[in-house]
């Protein structure tokens, strides 16, 4: 099915199981354990040897020396995979550095070796007598350090240059010119990379942990050499991605690799302390941002320029994507520059390039609103647009960033906030409120689902979209359960297999809606196949109850449509070019109270509320549990998240959960997420978008926002900590 006008009326509309807060159809096999993640196969499986991954003890240089001797004769190994052994690999097309590494070395803990064994713990006992002699050169670890020496010769990116940013700029009456810098962050999912290979003859099976099948296995057969068609990659739980599962990683290369070698199944897990520093991250950001204004509070002049760092041939960060979008003003200028640096590989982390991005921009617009005396959320109003600033032929398919930024000042008692940083205090807390707004592109991508109709009259979905906790398993089976009228009992949903179509899958906030249009579009085949067996016109037909009804009332159930055998369906949605003609965004605002402990700097946040306008919400409850994580991840981000990088030997220090820092339970205080009512017709015909990066968007900003708010102290590095408050805390605390 093309898409390719905006979608009018449709039965999605109904709204009878589309848009209800229905639990999770997933949820009781999570919560009873019965889910299987990629190391539990044991059905599949029972005895799998296990591998364990050795990763490079340099950052940057060559293997001089790998003796396996010793290891080879320790207890239960059976075999040891090293590029001098594993044959000819290529590279994955989304890898930037090679899964399996050697002789040259690209990255600390890049994987090295795998030793397969019969039992974990005798494949990392083996795994320590691996000697290996490294020639170790010199590598480039420290961003600031990069920029500053070596500045001119990175890599420069224009994004956008429209009217004369310098002019605008030099002429403003109200300037704002400071630097932020973002850290580098780790995904931090619970579910650890892991793989469990299986050969049989010449055709691979691997269970995984991944949030794009296609690609995946796409670069399985491409980093193995073998067809596309030899590999299957089937990954139906997945206990977080974040964007760390978008790509293959060692674990399911080494698996498979390990299994040849062995002439077994082998499962690996990537032990936490390697995940860190053997897969990918989100790469630091420096951002210089300059506005200009008006008296009457009109931005006049933007340039946001971001510099970031990654291996040869690696990407940007994104961070100035957000700033040609969010606010009026006609002279803006926004570019990255990107600089080589040795540490592990950078890629997408939730919602990369706005996440970052807002985390610096947000507070550039909180301290244009101070400079102006102006309050932040009605400076944040007076410069909307409706229209792209670059381009205002083209309009935003929705824009309802107001509203969110009024519905959630009402709600939180935004007018109780003293613009006045430091004038409220608790006994020694310092409290403070911040705001800041979200806003995060929405993406449309091609999807496709096959749905059976069996002959007990059960409606059957089969596609490789991935539920990477999100809910994709219970908004695929709402949407069919809607086109085909039956209750959300008689759907099955099957998901994340390569063996059935190809959809959209989990990433970029574009999961949701994409993969939901795919199965809208197969079911409108299966409705098709439904009319066509019963002999009804197609006119004003009704499909509710399990029974099918035409304009002249004519009824059947719609087991008679398959009495003579099962009927099946599949189709894609695709995109046309509305998202050129139109811009499609999210929009929100994040509201945060902070408690700042006067002497010690310590902060903690009391109360947090998102408004969301991100059209239709598929289902409140599912969403709103992604909004939650988000914030909950913003938390991180302002306040605790940072991977300390060592300048001298080039890796992250602090590469385990118990020394990167996330928030807690004890860390998260009342959240609430309001959704404001809407649909996009330009989006898809589920007339829904994208919200769960969307709900990290800006959040960091509103608490740096919060705690200026609090204690007059304007920290522009994230995280906040506490070192960055004390020398400037208010002198009588
Ligand atoms: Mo997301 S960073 O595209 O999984």
């Amino acid at each position: 099915m093309k898409f390719d006008t905006p979608a009018t009326q449709n039965p999605i509309d109904q709204l009878k199981v589309v848009g209800q807060p229905v639990d999770r159809i997933d949820g009781p096999l999570k919560t009873s354990g019965q889910a299987p993640y990629a190391y539990e196969h044991h059905d599949i499986a029972p005895n799998p040897a296990v591998g364990y991954v050795v990763g490079a003890g340099i950052a940057k240089g060559a293997i001089t020396a790998i003796d396996t001797e010793l290891a080879s004769r320790a207890p239960g190994v059976l075999a040891i995979v090293t590029a001098q052994n594993a044959g000819k690999l290529g590279k994955g097309k989304m890898n930037t550095a090679t899964l399996l590494g050697g002789p040259d070395i690209q990255h600390y803990h890049q994987a090295i070796a795998l030793v397969v064994a019969n039992t974990f713990e005798q494949a990392r006992a083996a795994a320590k007598l691996v000697r290996v002699q490294y020639v170790r050169r010199e590598g480039a670890f420290d961003l600031a350090a990069q920029k500053r020496d070596h500045g001119d010769a990175a890599k420069h990116i224009p994004k956008t240059d429209a009217g004369d940013f310098d002019a605008a700029f030099a002429a403003a009456p109200v300037t704002v010119d400071h630097t932020y810098t973002t850290p580098d962050q780790s995904h931090a999912m619970m579910e650890p990379h892991a793989s469990l290979a299986v050969w049989k003859g010449d055709k691979l099976t691997i269970w995984t942990s991944n949030q794009m099948i296609a690609w995946g296995r796409s670069d399985v057969a491409r980093t193995l050499g073998i067809p596309k068609e030899n590999v299957r990659l089937i990954s139906p739980y997945i206990g977080g991605g974040f964007g760390g599962k978008l790509f293959v990683r060692a674990d399911a290369l080494l698996a498979a690799l390990g299994a040849r070698a062995a002439g077994r199944p082998v499962k690996v897990a990537l032990p936490r302390p390697l995940i860190i520093n053997n897969t990918t991250h989100r790469p630091a950001t420096i951002q210089r941002i300059r506005l200009g204004a008006g008296r009457d509070g009109k931005l006049t002049a933007i340039s946001h320029e971001s510099w970031s760092g990654d291996l040869p041939d690696g990407q940007p960060e994104e961070a100035v994507q957000q700033t040609k979008l969010l606010y009026a003003g006609a002279n803006q200028r926004t570019a990255l520059n990107l600089m080589t640096l040795d540490l592990p590989e950078g890629n997408a982390m939730r919602a990369p390039g706005e996440a970052p991005g807002m985390m610096a921009l947000e507070i550039a617009i909180d301290e244009m609103a101070q400079a102006l005396d102006m309050d932040p959320v009605h400076f944040r109003v007076l410069n909307d647009t409706q229209v792209d600033p670059t381009d205002p032929s083209r309009p935003f398919s929705q824009r309802r960033f107001v509203e969110c930024l009024q519905t959630g000042a009402r709600h939180f008692g935004w007018d109780k906030r003293d613009p006045k940083p430091g004038a409220r205090r608790e006994g020694r807390w310092l409290i403070g409120l911040g705001v800041a707004s979200a806003f995060r592109n929405n993406l449309v991508t091609k999807s496709a689902a096959r749905v059976r109709l069996d002959a007990a009259g059960r409606v059957i979905v089969e596609t490789d979209m991935t539920d990477i906790g999100t809910g994709s398993y219970t908004i695929i089976a709402q949407t069919a359960a809607e086109m085909l009228g039956v209750p959300l009992s008689r759907v099955v949903v099957r998901l994340g297999d390569s063996a059935f179509p190809v959809s959209a899958g989990s990433g970029g906030q574009w999961g949701a809606n994409s993969s939901t249009a795919g199965v809208y579009a197969a079911c409108e085949k299966l409705r098709t196949l439904v009319l066509e067996r019963l002999g009804f016109d197609a006119q004003g037909v009704v499909f509710a109850n399990g029974a099918v009804t035409d304009a002249s009332g004519r009824s059947a159930p719609l087991t008679r449509a398959v009495s003579g055998g099962e009927l099946i369906a599949e189709d894609a949605i695709e995109f046309g070019d509305l998202d050129k003609k139109f811009q499609q965004s999210t929009f929100g605002a994040h509201f945060v109270e902070v408690a700042v402990d006067a002497a010690t700097g310590e902060t903690r946040v009391r109360r947090m509320l998102a408004v969301c306008a991100a059209g239709r919400i598929l289902n409140p409850k599912t969403a709103r549990s992604q909004v939650i994580g988000a914030m909950t991840m913003g938390v991180g981000a302002a306040l605790m998240e940072e991977l300390a990088v060592d300048h001298r030997a080039g890796f992250f220090v602090n590469h385990d959960l118990a020394s990167y820092e996330v928030p807690v339970h004890a860390d998260i205080p009342r959240q609430e997420v309001i959704f404001l009512n809407e649909d996009d017709p330009v989006s898809s015909p589920m007339k829904a978008k994208g919200v769960g990066e969307l709900g990290l968007c800006g959040v960091a900003a509103a608490i740096a926002n919060a705690v200026y708010n609090a204690t007059g102290v304007r920290v522009r590095d994230y995280p906040v900590t506490l070192d960055k408050l004390l020398a400037q805390m208010p002198s009588d605390a």
